[in-house]
């Protein structure tokens, strides 16, 4: 019942519903699409429609409003945000950019509209080395806020990267012991990890992928177990995409910002267009230069149309 009411005022709104992988499944299974971070902000640069539902955290709201200004953009769960994102503020990056006067300054997606403004380019877990790749050899950089996925990237690039220290809650309890387990139980799988993941467990992993990347890559491969080092929400996208194959989960933590968008307030959302994202026009307007960069770069992965 629920479900029909949401898809008559969808229809009557024009509006189109994004929802993240991580999101509980009743949710990615109403969206007009699900993905990845990369893959849900093209989505939102693209869509005709006049109203977009974001079914996620704040910073993937606040990234479809600047990508899309014309839009009304809603969030229908107002307190989900990302605490990785809020480790840094754009006052801290000031001070972090004084030190090195020189050096670029790359935003990993999860981070404030106000700390994409000060970025010159941003990047997510699907395109962070390639985009690393392409600025000039000679720039020193800085990484903010996920010292994991710079680490990451670091070790991809070999190029001289400064960290911010943040991290994801969720993925740094992701730790090379809990895969070392899962590995001695399961050795068959294959190990598919989030580069948000510590430097540890990532050693431990066979692929290092975004959310989306890695339902691409459990689909086309011939192995049939998998150990996931991710949050908990994929598994339920992994399932609908790959029947038949088998998954561990590496860690059982769930993010809970992630899960507070449910059927209800997806509802609520349409019928009384609420929570409207609202970024301030100077802050969106160069907070998009740093995201048209990182729209750029390599396709998305993968872009799963659930209804
Ligand atoms: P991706 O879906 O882009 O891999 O992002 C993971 C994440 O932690 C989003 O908050
Ligand atoms: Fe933020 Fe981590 Fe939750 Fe993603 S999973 S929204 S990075 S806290």
């Amino acid at each position: 019942m629920i479900k029909e009411k949401i898809i008559e005022l969808k229809k009557k709104r024009n509006a189109v519903i994004l929802a993240h992988n991580y999101c509980i499944g009743e949710v990615q299974d109403i969206a007009d699409f699900a993905g990845d971070s990369l893959g849900l902000s093209k989505q939102a640069a693209q869509t005709d429609s006049d109203v977009i539902v974001f079914c996620g955290v704040h910073f993937m709201a606040e990234t479809a409003k600047i990508l899309s200004p014309q839009k009304t953009v809603l969030i229908p769960e107002a307190s989900a945000g990302c605490p990785m994102a809020d480790m840094i503020t754009d006052a801290e990056l000031i001070e972090f950019k004084a030190k090195y006067p020189d050096a670029v300054v790359v935003c990993y997606v999860n981070s404030s509209a106000r700390v994409k403004a000060l970025s010159d380019y941003c990047c997510t877990s699907g395109n962070a080395v390639e985009l690393v790749a392409r600025i000039p050899q000679d720039k020193q950089i800085l990484f903010v806020p996920d010292r994991n996925l710079g680490s990451y990237v670091q070790e991809m690039t070999g190029r001289d990267i400064v960290l911010w220290p943040g991290y994801c809650p969720i993925h740094e309890v992701v730790t090379d012991k809990k895969i070392s387990a899962a590995k001695q139980k399961h050795p068959r799988a294959k190990v598919l990890a989030h580069p948000e993941c510590p430097e540890a467990a990532r050693h431990l992993a066979d692929e290092l992928l975004s959310t989306a990347q890695m339902l691409d890559y459990i689909e086309n491969s011939d192995a049939d177990e998998f150990i996931i080092a991710t949050e908990s929400g994929i598994i339920h996208a992994i399932e609908k995409r790959s029947p038949g194959k088998k998954f561990y989960e590496a860690s059982s933590d769930v993010c809970r910002n992630m899960k507070k968008t449910t059927l209800e307030n997806v509802l609520q959302s349409l019928e009384n267009m609420q929570h409207e994202v609202v970024v301030d026009l100077e802050v969106a307007k160069k907070a998009r230069r740093s995201l048209d960069r990182m729209l750029e770069v390599l396709p998305v992965a993968s872009e799963k149309k659930s209804n």
